[in-house]
């Protein structure tokens, strides 16, 4: 808690550890209020650390005692504050052991050790470790761990990181189990789970022919609803052999799903540990992006057992050496299962939404951070998405040759090693001969750079000369900025809509990367026999702005037939949010929106067009997508103009709509698969766009909808578009799901959350109301993510309500829930943080808000870096 002003932890000042500890033995006797662990630590002075004393992470610790080489040391040889154990003299080598008592129960913030549903469980990235008992925190420590749990034989599993190497009885109705794990690594990936589960087992043939037990733990009767998860899971372990030659390399492989869990899941070695909303589906209860988000999760934390366990992080700086990279490759896992063009789309729709507005405010960060106060709070879309972002890149610009062979050498140079962002790159740069000095600029320097592209087509030379130019605007810290190197792939249609091929450096190609390194470069394409129409950044090849001089007739050439998937979606999406933006400023363009009308007509006719692709296509621009776009920002004006194109378009559209809703419906048995779940996406966003135009018979539609559904993802469907026409169908179909399925909390998280969505005016009131219904918790994440999150950050025109009422709840609940859990009340700072984009009237209301939230006592590290940084100087300055 807040009692003088934090100092910032800063890169720069990296030292490597003063001690090391090989072996660690910890003893855990668990009891809800007062666990005790003791530890025993194998010590030893790290090379040129002469002199250090020994300091030792540790907070709300009760220290029991503290021993070196067997001798008791007294209080006058240690000195124990609210944050360190320090010892001023030991040995050059010695054993420490330890004894601290614990109150798991009453850990509300779910981190260290915790208690959830009866069940004890840890969370320890990134410095949750220091609160179960004394260690150097911090990744580049990395040593063997040996677990010893005792606890009442009520705690049925004792589960621990690595391999089982012995259990019994003891007495008093005890029991115990002591686990080893083999491979060396940081206390972060330490995991302890005990307590009554369910488990589902499968088993594994690596690909050196080792067998696997595969092992998920579930509350008690769930193990039905793990099966996706195992089955994805398998999946992984085999995608990561077949593309990064990666085998798992213990027996054993274990995921446990817990209820409370600040985050989405934790890739402990051998021992991940996930929000159980990421982990349980069955159709009845989870829909299609549910399916979509564990298979995903499940390969995320798999993948990390080489890009994070195997090879961590030197410093927390280096966060997305892990995250980015990890996230990489959990993209690519998602396409190869479900379609390179539409996983692309998802990924940019997110990075877009969540990391663009980031880059865009006062919290903006490089992907490689330099400085922070508490390292939770650098989990961001930034290290995560735009992380990811870099390592496409890298593949783009090296080849595919080079960046598997890159992550070969990675791997062999590093394994069972803490490293940097340059150690990795430089693997790159050895296998590749590419000087990658100037790429690195994409990991140290914040901000989205726009690229403008500007063309002349010389038909008699039969030339297209393209320009391209880069610039960055300033974030807070970092006024200036320098060229990053940006590849820009291009292809080239002609008025028809075919594609034309064209020569580059003599080589006939239909497609080039043009790799722009400087603030400006001019490339030219020869052999352009006719008029282009240019289809750039395809695949979104960088992670950057295009303004490009295309007319909406080139727009509408591309939306109709390139074949780049990516770049006919966003032609739709460039198109959509122009007139969406002009309307909202007060120039609506009728005939460019029935224009825009008629060719999603022909889209959605499309035969040979993938539903799942159709789907993405039919969806507009988001609100708070198109808050980016508008500066300064009035959610208001945007909704309604929005609207008025979704109006449009359901009424033109009518006819098709209903005709693909009735002939997507479909019978027979349930299949999870991509196609069907791509046949349900296009359903419901047919029947959404229908809801834009709130006619009884589209009533009585989203109804029938919601009462044949025969899965969550059309129950939601049809709950969905009865919420946004609204009256008495909408009440009682709430009220139906809330009887059938309040006994399973994932699915009233979603009850939460679609009404959290609601645009209606009534809106406020009831998310208001909603924090005292019976079934809400705000002391679980989930919960309060699915009412107070989903409000701030996908109901827009409600949050900013001009009376600031909003702002005012949101505030509230983030001091309350600051309290307990600083983690995840500082999650919910960052829409706040954007009050410099908004119209002034409500821009000061925000700020207001945030004043208020900055001078509570007492304030959590986590919320007082937030809101100092977003009150702070302003990304100009
Ligand atoms: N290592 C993280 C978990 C984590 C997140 C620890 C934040 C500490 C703070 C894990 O690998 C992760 O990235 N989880 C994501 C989901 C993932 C699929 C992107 C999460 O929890 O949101
Ligand atoms: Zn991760």
């Amino acid at each position: 808690m807040r009692t003088e002003t934090p100092q910032p932890i800063r890169l720069s000042d990296y030292r490597p550890p003063a001690f090391l500890i090989d072996k660690v033995e910890l003893t855990f006797d668990l009891q809800p209020n007062t666990t005790r662990v003791k530890a025993r630590l194998d010590i030893r002075r790290n090379e040129g650390m002469a002199g250090e004393p020994l300091k030792l992470n540790g907070e709300r610790l009760k220290l029991i005692s503290v021993a070196v080489d067997g001798r008791k040391l007294g209080e006058g040889e240690r000195s124990v504050g609210p944050e360190f154990l320090t010892v001023a003299e030991v040995p050059d080598a010695f054993a420490l052991e330890t004894e601290v008592e614990i109150d798991p129960e009453n850990n509300k913030a779910l981190e260290g050790l915790y208690m959830s549903g009866g069940r004890f469980c840890t969370q320890c990235e990134a410095e949750g470790f220091r609160k179960i008992t004394y260690w150097p925190d911090r990744p580049d420590v990395l040593s063997r761990f040996t677990v010893r749990i005792e606890a009442d034989a009520k705690f049925q599993h004792l589960l621990s990181n690595g391999n089982l190497i012995e259990r019994g009885e003891l007495p008093g109705g005890r029991h115990f189990a002591v686990w080893n794990d083999p491979f060396p690594k940081p206390c972060y990936l330490f995991a302890l789970v005990a307590g009554e589960l369910d488990v589902l087992e499968d088993k594994l043939v690596t690909m050196s022919g080792r067998t696997v037990d595969l092992r998920i733990y579930v509350d008690t009767g769930m193990a039905p609803r793990a099966a996706y998860a195992m089955d994805a899971l398998k999946r992984s372990m085999k995608w990561d052999e077949e593309t990064f030659g990666r085998e798992y390399d213990l027996d054993l492989f274990m995921i446990v799903a817990v209820r409370d869990f600040n985050f989405g899941a934790m890739e402990n070695k051998g021992l991940n540990i996930f929000n159980s909303s990421l982990l349980l589906a069955n159709p009845e209860t989870a829909t299609d992006m549910d399916y979509e988000r564990i298979e995903s999760v499940v390969a995320h934390e798999y993948f990390h057992n080489w890009t994070g366990d195997r090879i961590t992080c030197r410093d927390w700086f280096q966060l997305c050496l892990k995250e980015g990279l990890t996230v990489f490759r959990d993209q690519s896992f998602s396409a190869d299962m479900r379609g390179h063009a539409v996983q692309r789309i998802k990924d940019v729709k997110a990075l877009r939404a969540r990391q663009f507005a980031e880059d865009q405010g006062p919290l903006a960060h490089p992907v490689r951070p330099s400085s922070y106060l508490k390292i939770d709070n650098f989990y961001t879309a930034t290290i995560y998405e735009k992380g990811a972002e870099v390592i496409r890149m890298l593949k783009t610009l090296i080849g595919a040759e080079a960046f598997r062979a890159g992550m070969d050498l990675y791997f062999e140079r590093w394994d069972g090693h803490a490293t940097t962002v340059e150690e990795f790159i430089k693997c790159f740069a050895e296998v590749s001969n590419h000087d990658l000095t100037a790429f690195f600029t994409w990991y140290e320097q914040a901000g989205t750079p726009r690229v403008r592209l500007a063309s002349r087509y010389d038909p008699a030379k039969r030339t297209l000369d393209l320009e391209l130019a880069q610039q960055t605007p300033p974030t807070p810290g970092q006024p200036t900025k320098t060229a990053a190197t940006i590849p820009v792939r291009v292809g080239l249609l002609d008025q028809d809509g075919r594609t034309q091929a064209f020569e580059r450096d003599g080589e006939a190609v239909d497609e080039t990367v043009i790799v722009l390194d400087a603030a400006k470069a001019k490339v030219r394409l020869e052999g352009v026999d006719r008029p282009p129409v240019i289809s750039a950044l395809r695949g979104f090849s960088a992670p950057v702005v295009l303004e490009s001089d295309a007319e909406p007739k080139d727009r509408y050439i591309l939306l109709a037939g390139d074949p780049d998937l990516f770049n006919r979606w966003e032609a739709g999406q460039e198109l959509a949010r122009e007139l969406i933006l002009s309307r909202a400023k007060g120039r609506p363009d009728d005939v460019g929106e029935e224009r825009f009308a008629e060719a999603m007509g022909r889209a959605l006719a499309d035969q040979a067009a993938d539903p799942a692709f159709k789907a993405l296509l039919l969806s507009l621009p988001s609100e708070p997508d198109l808050a980016l776009a508008l500066q300064p920002a009035d959610p208001a004006a945007i909704h309604e103009a929005r609207e008025a194109l979704r109006l449009r378009l359901a009424v033109h559209l009518a006819e098709d709509l209903r005709r693909l809703h009735s002939g997507l419906q479909e019978s027979g048995e349930f299949s999870a698969d991509a196609a069907a779940a791509g046949r349900r996406a296009l359903r419901n966003a047919a029947l959404e766009l229908l809801a834009a135009n709130p006619r009884a018979e589209t009533a009585e539609l989203a109804d029938g909808h919601y009462r044949g559904a025969g899965n969550m993802t059309d129950a939601m469907g049809g709950l969905n578009a009865l919420m946004l026409i609204g009256g008495p169908e909408y009440e009682l179909a709430l009220e139906d799901f809330y009887t059938r399925w309040k006994s399973e909390p994932l699915v009233v998280d979603k009850w939460f959350a679609l009404q959290a969505r609601d645009p209606d005016e009534s809106a406020l009131g009831r998310v208001m109301g909603l924090t005292a219904h019976p079934a809400f918790d705000a002391k679980n994440p989930n919960r309060l993510r699915a009412l107070v999150a989903t409000f701030a950050n996908f109901n827009p025109v409600r949050f900013h309500d001009p009376s600031g009422a909003g702002y005012r709840f949101l505030a509230d609940q983030i001091l309350a829930v600051d309290r307990y859990n600083p983690m995840t009340a500082a999650r919910l700072v960052d829409v706040l943080g954007a009050w410099r984009r908004y119209i002034p009237e409500l821009g000061q209301l925000m700020k207001a808000e945030l004043e208020r939230i900055a001078k509570a006592d007492p304030l959590s590290k986590n919320v007082f870096e937030l809101v100092t940084r977003s009150l702070g100087e302003d990304g100009a300055g």
